[in-house]
């Protein structure tokens, strides 16, 4: 191993990726090497058996993992993805136990990896092309994993493989600061903590940053008693970080020709005596996730829109019952547009990793893609439409300048030709513009049919008056639709009510409501040639769709016909939901004011337009709300979407599930703050 550690000063939050390298190893195969370190990423004897060797079987993976109970969650964290080849192999292991254990059916596996230089994915295409001919054992998952590689932004990003119960959160920075955020909220029970660390940094000598000393103080701190650590490093300072930081050390045999390794075992008095455990020697049985009884079997969550959804979808994908209720119909909030934009408010890149637009924006992207598979396999409509959007930079918080920070598969500046030929108009000068090739457009009603076959989740019709929490459980209580008073009892709450979450409990902020309505017409054929043919934003955002069989069900669309769908109005504290000419015509001003040229294209006459109208919920610091309410343990709020529901609330949801779960968020502890129901700025009400 060569040893060229080079000292970038790149600017805060902006990632450098991988410089690859490629050498032979000892079995003739071409394996990459870091530009950056000149170390190797695996070993040149057998990358995937020294895997196997010193990070599962030395983690003791194949016991613990199988003995896992029904709808328990088993945390890894990795120092360094590198090449995903570890992930790949726990992957692999975890898919085998599954086949032959049925209790795990509904267990967890939550992989937890930090990369400060990843790889770019055109190399990481490569070099797992060449582990598929290798092993062809990895290539079922290489593909899935490729498709889900994320962006070279930093932040953590989360990649659910749902068929697996994986989970994969890839922290793209410095290892230490991405540990550093996770948050461990001891007042919530239960509590994350690591189960089993895989240390892999470049060898000590050429990276001292993965085996410094506040890498030990945070495994320390996200571990808990008999938390398992492996590395192929035998170096004394990893020996002494370990040992300082509460862990017993083992010494054995290496992989290959190395005489030694390290393995370890948290046996911190402190940690013993936070968590309330007894020690256990550290030869004895490996620790399975704790707290498992406080853990739901059943959660109720109130409103079906789109927040409620895809919370019922998270936990439900984590094993629980989840009954889902609206007092109408799934969608009939905000939520059942006939097609709704994914799209980011942007920020500059510094703030990225911090910024949960951006993060969830991604996190929606990839997930909606996931679900439009599972949508697929039932004949559902496509959930996404893979169109991207063009931001026109009339209403945005970002120039061009910034936005070529970005890489170009999150955003970017289309030529003037380009971006002509993409959105179709001729005139109007588009040179300033935002392109965002990983947006489209979300078709609601195809997400919710997907979503409501998951066999774990039930809709019911119910109007709730009432929510009562008990020691033991919670009480639900509302009118059905005979208007017959109900009660169903579960083990906790979500209120995903949208403005009318704070007549269910007190507690939670009385958010501004904000009335919008988004107009359609299905266009002539001549007219059908002059409309943008990429959607669009400027003060408002327009858009030609297909409505699909099933849109008709939630809206007055002409099914398999093309529709041009423009929006939206902003009228505050008006919560009914008529729809306004007047309000047409806001829509079809804000468009011509941005593209002169659609002037004599959007037809004037708006008699035939069809409108929906609903309320957007936003708190004063436009932050969602998300977390438990204070003073009680069972009951849960996610709510004020705002304007971009369909970009945050699935990472909202994750996130929200896991504090539930006492797993490890996907959101930062300050950023989890931010959204925190009790924060201070909801303290004082709208006036
Ligand atoms: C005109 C317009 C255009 C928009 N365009 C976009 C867009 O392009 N992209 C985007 O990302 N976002 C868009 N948004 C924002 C997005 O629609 C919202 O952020 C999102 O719908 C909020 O979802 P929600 O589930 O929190 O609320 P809602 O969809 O409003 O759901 C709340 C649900 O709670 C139910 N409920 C309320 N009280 C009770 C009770 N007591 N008992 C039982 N059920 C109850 C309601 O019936 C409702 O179904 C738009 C919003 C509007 C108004
Ligand atoms: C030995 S390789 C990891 C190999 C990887 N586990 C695999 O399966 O391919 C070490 C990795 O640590 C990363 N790294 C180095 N310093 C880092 C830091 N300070 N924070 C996060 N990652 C870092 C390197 O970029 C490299 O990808």
């Amino acid at each position: 191993m060569s040893i060229a550690h080079c000292n970038k000063s790149e600017p805060l939050n902006v990632i450098t990726p991988a410089k690859i390298d490629w050498q032979m190893d000892d079995t003739g195969n071409m394996v990459p090497v870091s530009g950056e370190f000149g170390d190797v990423y695996f070993s040149h004897a057998d990358g995937l058996a020294e895997s196997r060797y010193v990070f599962l079987a030395h983690n003791r993976l194949p016991e613990r993992l199988a003995c896992l109970a029904p709808k328990q969650c088993f945390t890894i964290a990795e120092l360094g993805f590198g090449t995903g080849l570890n992930l790949l192999a726990t992957w692999l292991l975890w898919r085998q136990l599954r086949e032959t254990h049925p209790q795990l059916a509904t267990a967890r596996l939550h992989f937890i990896t930090t990369e400060k230089f990843p790889i770019p994915l055109a190399d990481l295409t490569h070099i797992l092309a060449l582990w598929g001919q290798r092993a062809p054992e990895l290539v079922a998952l290489i593909a899935p994993l490729l498709a889900a590689y994320p962006p070279l932004i930093a932040g953590c990003h989360r990649l659910n493989f749902f068929d697996d119960n994986l989970t994969v959160d890839m922290w793209f920075g410095d290892a230490a600061e991405s540990l550093a955020k996770l948050a461990l909220d001891t007042s919530i029970k239960p509590t994350p903590c690591v189960n089993a660390w895989f240390l892999d940094g470049f060898a000590p000598s050429c990276n001292s940053t993965l085996w410094a000393e506040d890498i030990f103080t945070q495994i320390e701190r996200l571990s808990c008693p008999n938390t398992t650590a492996a590395t192929y490093s035998s170096a004394g300072v990893v020996k002494r970080g370990l040992r300082e930081h509460g862990f017993e050390i083992n010494k054995v045999k290496g992989f290959g020709r190395k005489n030694q390794m390290l393995t370890a075992v948290m046996t911190d008095a402190v940690c013993l005596s936070e968590t309330n455990s007894q020690s256990k020697p550290a030869n004895s049985t490996y620790n399975t996730p704790a707290h498992s009884n406080l853990k739901p079997d059943h959660s109720i969550v109130i409103g079906a829109g789109v927040s409620g959804l895809l919370t019922a979808w998270a936990l439900a994908n984590r094993g629980i019952k989840v009954t889902l209720l609206d007092k109408s119909a799934p969608l009939a909030g905000a939520s059942g547009n006939p097609r709704a934009l994914l799209a980011p408010k942007m920020t500059p890149i510094h703030h990225v990793d911090e910024h949960l637009h951006t993060m969830g924006y991604l996190y929606s992207s990839r997930l909606y893609r996931v679900l439009n598979e599972i949508a697929a396999q039932q004949n559902i409509a496509a959930i996404l439409e893979p169109t991207g959007a063009l931001d026109l930079l009339i209403k945005a918080n970002i120039g061009t300048a910034q936005i070529a920070d970005y890489p170009d598969e999150m955003a970017t500046t289309l030529s003037l030709t380009q971006a002509q030929d993409a959105s179709g108009l001729k005139t109007q000068d588009v040179s300033d513009n935002l392109y965002l090739p990983q947006s489209g457009l979300v078709n609601p009603q195809a997400l919710k049919e997907t979503i409501l076959t998951h066999p774990l989740i039930h809709f019911q019709q119910l109007a709730v008056n009432n929510i009562s929490e008990m020691e033991s459980h919670i009480c639900v209580e509302g009118y059905d639709q005979n208007q017959q008073v109900i009660s169903i009892n579960a083990d906790n709450v979500v209120v995903c009510a949208a403005f009318e979450s704070h007549q269910l409990d007190k507690r939670i902020f009385d958010c501004r409501k904000i009335r919008g309505q988004l107009s359609w017409f299905t266009p002539t054929a001549k007219q059908l040639a002059s409309l943008p043919k990429i959607p669009l934003k400027y003060s408002g955002y327009c858009t030609l769709f297909t409505a699909q069989t099933g849109d008709g069900q939630l809206n007055d669309v002409i099914e398999c016909s093309p529709q041009f769908l423009l929006g939206a109005s902003f009228i505050r504290n008006d919560t009914s939901t008529d729809i306004r000419d007047e309000e047409h015509q806001i829509s079809r001003d804000k468009l011509v004011t941005a593209i002169p040229e659609l002037a004599s294209v959007v037809p004037t006459d708006m008699s035939l337009w069809q409108g929906r109208a609903g309320i957007r919920t936003q708190t004063p610091d436009y932050h969602p709300i998300v977390g438990s309410l204070s003073n009680s343990e069972r009951i849960w709020v996610m709510s004020a979407m705002g304007a971009k529901g369909y970009a945050i609330a699935p990472l909202c949801a994750e996130a929200l599930v896991d504090m539930m779960l006492g797993s490890f968020t996907p959101l930062s502890t300050a950023m989890l703050a931010r959204l925190s129901p009790n924060r201070t700025r909801l303290q004082t009400p709208l006036t």
